[in-house]
């Protein structure tokens, strides 16, 4: 862990300049606003450690694969998100020595992400080799109203001499990807120009020609006052910049305002995306600072308004649980349907910016509470979209008859993970996409949704279930073989509990979802019968034979669900039980001594009761529970959020309360040591639903709203916004009871603990403590 952050509701603060934390804070202070976003790199020059990362939604690079050996069915590549030109750069020199905080004396250094304005702000005083002074301040934002700006105000005061301050404002395309797996730039620059006052760079991918254009214009004032300048102009090949210089007295504040236009082919003509560029820049400009910065903080004051969890009487929970938040809602916004969620957002290189099944098994239910249905309906469409790239996945792996098995990572639908245990064996990722559309159905009431594109994604997943078990004789039950299950610290191994269990929910499921559009639209059933192909009789009663004669493992002595057959084999030993010192194990012990030990990478078997949690009575789920959490090292940001909901299920709170606090405070607090390679973004919405299933114990059961809450000890109250079927909730849970105001919507009748409740409109409801 390193805990070098402030404690404060609304802020993330770090104070003190120390450059071997710089990494991890260029992750935590990124900015992002869906469009675009970047990690916290400074504006001037720096020459000390740093990851520089712009990133451009939707567009990414196919890096040719790079294995020692290669495997049958690997991908040809694996698709990265890029690392794109640099606009936020503005070089600053101070009497012609270069500012840079790794060569000079740096004071009163504070560096601010301001969650509730979404805003990243920067001060200190820096003493130069030239013995002059000055005092900085930086403050930026990326517009979530006109999401194609970038802002940026940055001053200079010199604090014990009169002299000259040079500002150069410019883009940079020279840039590399650190994970590059050739050491290939990925960018041609198509255009570099710069003019007075202005400079724009149109660059385009090596591969798939997807286009950039970044334009930048700016004015400097001194006093309130803009200043006349002429600067000189720099036109490289992949640089373009204007380097304007103003002279100024002691204690006199000089600034300059960079205005930034970001846009990509994904929304402009190639043709126009210069032109264009210049016209958005122009305006932003035009409209100035001021103006963007009200209407920007406006707007998250609104995002704020829907999905804020507010905790009283606990400062560090209360921060986490805003800044896991405000990193959602930075990445992803739900107004593109062909954008996804990297796991790192856009806040590294890591994961390549793909889509993995993070996304349906922790971002949808997030999603589904906090925003309008489209947003998830839209990440739905998203899979429906690339089933068929899944079915033609299936086929190359040997699979049939419009089997799709969808990709561990992917852009555009294609896998392009080339690790076998992972891309071959970790499918119960399709499992999840399936549970995906179950889940937004039982939320949402969109039943509908099925006969539209669900149903074609659901036969597809469960005929792959069908052809990938095998009838086992010596068992005489269907079995799994050679799978990874969530847990990646066991490769394969058979039977693997969890990935049994969701394919027997798909094939049931899907033959549910199939009953009920026959029932409600038997024409459209008919259409999608014929035109997958549909054997009726003869594939759902192979489905049923599987789904009644699966074989899953158990544990004879505690009846506990084994993670697969041979986890008992291994040597028992708990995780409190290791040195501090060598975790996470992941960074101390070979691969090997990994595989054979018990350690639990993440939720796995209880990863299957917190999703089937009511098939499970509550002695089945606490058994499993204090089974598997002290083997587990949650070394993957996905797993203690689930652990923390079932902790809370089983009314075990201070380990929920943990639980809560690691989930919440992971890169805040860098537990696993990684932060500095991003943030864990996916996981983040598993925080949110730590809050809510968990303390809150928030479920849909038979179509209605279900709160069984708790509140840890340390807390005087929580409360979260919560929508659902056309009404928006306003849950607050504290020492006197449950408070629920129907903000929006009609009289909607829910659950709190055993009893049934009328909430009505525009009205609130108070249960107290029994
Ligand atoms: C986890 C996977 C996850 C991936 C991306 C891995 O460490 O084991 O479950 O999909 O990270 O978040």
């Amino acid at each position: 862990m390193n805990e070098y952050l402030k404690h404060d509701e609304w802020c993330i603060i770090e104070e003190g300049f120390n450059p071997e934390n710089h990494r991890s804070s260029e992750s935590i202070f990124s900015l992002g606003n869906g469009n675009m976003g970047q990690r916290a790199m400074f504006e001037e020059h720096y020459s000390g450690e740093t990851l520089q990362g712009t990133y451009v939604a939707g567009v990414y690079y196919p890096d040719k694969t790079r294995v020692g050996w290669w495997k049958n069915g690997y991908p040809e590549y694996f698709a990265k998100v890029l690392n794109a030109p640099n606009w936020i750069g503005i070089d600053v020199k101070i009497n012609g020595e270069m500012l840079d905080l790794a060569k000079c004396e740096v004071s009163d250094f504070v560096r601010t992400l301001n969650m509730k304005e979404g805003v990243l702000e920067r001060s200190f005083v820096a003493t130069l080799a030239n013995g002059n002074k000055v005092k900085v301040e930086a403050k930026r934002f990326l517009s979530i109203v006109t999401s194609e700006v970038g802002v940026i105000r940055y001053s200079v005061t010199p604090l014990n001499f009169d002299g000259k301050i040079g500002f150069t404002p410019y883009i940079d395309a020279d840039v590399t990807n650190e994970d590059s797996n050739y050491d290939e730039q990925f960018w041609n620059v198509l255009q570099a120009k710069s003019m007075k006052g202005e400079a724009y760079i149109t660059a385009a991918t090596k591969k798939l020609d997807f286009h950039v254009c970044m334009s930048m214009k700016y004015d400097v004032l001194k006093d309130g006052q803009k200043v006349e300048l002429n600067p000189a102009l720099t036109e490289d090949a992949k640089y373009v910049a204007n380097a304007v210089e103003v002279e100024v007295e002691q204690d006199e504040e000089i600034s300059i305002y960079k205005y930034a236009a970001v846009l990509s082919s994904l929304n402009h003509s190639k043709t126009d995306i210069a032109s264009d560029a210049l016209s958005v820049v122009e305006a932003a400009k035009a409209k100035g600072y001021g103006a963007l910065l009200e209407e920007h903080v406006n707007a998250w004051a609104d995002k704020w308004d829907h999905s804020d969890i507010v905790i009283e009487g606990d400062i560090a929970a209360q921060q986490a649980i805003r800044f896991n938040i405000f990193q959602m809602n930075q990445t992803y916004t739900g107004e593109d349907e062909r954008l996804n969620i990297g796991p790192k957002g856009f806040t590294g290189e890591k994961y390549g910016g793909s889509t993995y099944w993070d996304t349906e098994a922790y971002c949808v239910p997030f999603y589904l509470s906090t925003s309008k249905p489209e947003v998830t309906r839209n990440l739905l469409i998203y899979r429906h979209k690339q089933l068929q790239k899944a079915i033609e996945n299936a086929e190359k792996l040997g699979f049939t008859n419009g089997a799709a098995l969808y990709p561990m990572v992917t852009m555009n639908g294609e896998e392009c993970h080339n690790e076998w245990e992972i891309t071959f064996e970790e499918i119960h990722r399709n499992g999840a996409i399936a549970f995906a559309i179950y889940n937004y159905i039982r939320h949402t009431g969109d039943k509908k949704y099925l006969e539209e594109y669900g149903l074609d994604v659901l036969i597809g997943i469960s005929r792959f279930w069908a052809q990938r078990v095998s009838y086992s004789q010596a068992k005489k039950k269907y079995v799994m073989l050679g799978v990874t299950g969530p847990n990646e610290y066991e490769n394969n191994i058979n039977n693997n509990w969890y990935t049994s269990t969701i394919a027997t929910w798909c094939m049931k499921y899907s033959q549910e979802a199939m009953a009920h559009v026959k029932e409600t639209n038997p024409a459209r059933f008919e259409e999608i019968m014929k035109n997958l192909n549909f054997d009726f009789e003869n594939e759902t009663a192979k489905w049923s034979d599987i789904v009644e004669n699966m074989y899953y493992p158990v544990d004879e002595e505690t009846g506990v669900y084994l993670q697969q057959d041979g986890y008992m084999d291994k040597e028992q030993i708990l995780a409190s039980e290791l040195d501090p010192a060598i975790r996470p194990i992941n960074q101390h012990w070979s691969w090997d001594r990994i595989l054979r030990s018990c350690f639990i990478k993440q939720a796995d078997v209880l990863q299957g009761i917190y999703l089937f949690e009511d098939q499970y009575d509550m002695e089945t789920i606490r058994k499993n529970y204090d089974f598997y959490e002290p083997r587990t090292v949650h070394e993957s940001s996905l797993s203690p959020c689930i652990h923390s909901i079932l902790a809370a299920k089983i009314g075990d709170e201070e380990r929920a309360y943990n639980l809560y606090l690691r989930t919440s405070r992971l890169d805040l607090d860098d537990y696993n040591k990684e932060v500095h390679e991003g943030l864990h973004i996916t996981s983040m919405a598993g925080t949110w639903m730590s809050i809510v299933e968990g303390f809150g114990g928030m479920r849909v059961v038979n179509g209605s709203l279900v709160f069984n809450p708790m509140l840890p000890k340390v807390w005087k109250s929580y409360s979260f916004k919560v929508r659902f079927r056309g009404n928006l909730l306003n849950v607050r849970v504290s020492e006197d009871g449950v408070g629920v105001i129907n903000e929006e919507g009609e009289t909607i009748n829910i659950f709190v603990k055993d009893d049934e409740y009328k909430v009505e409109k525009e009205s609130s409801l108070v249960v107290e403590h029994a």
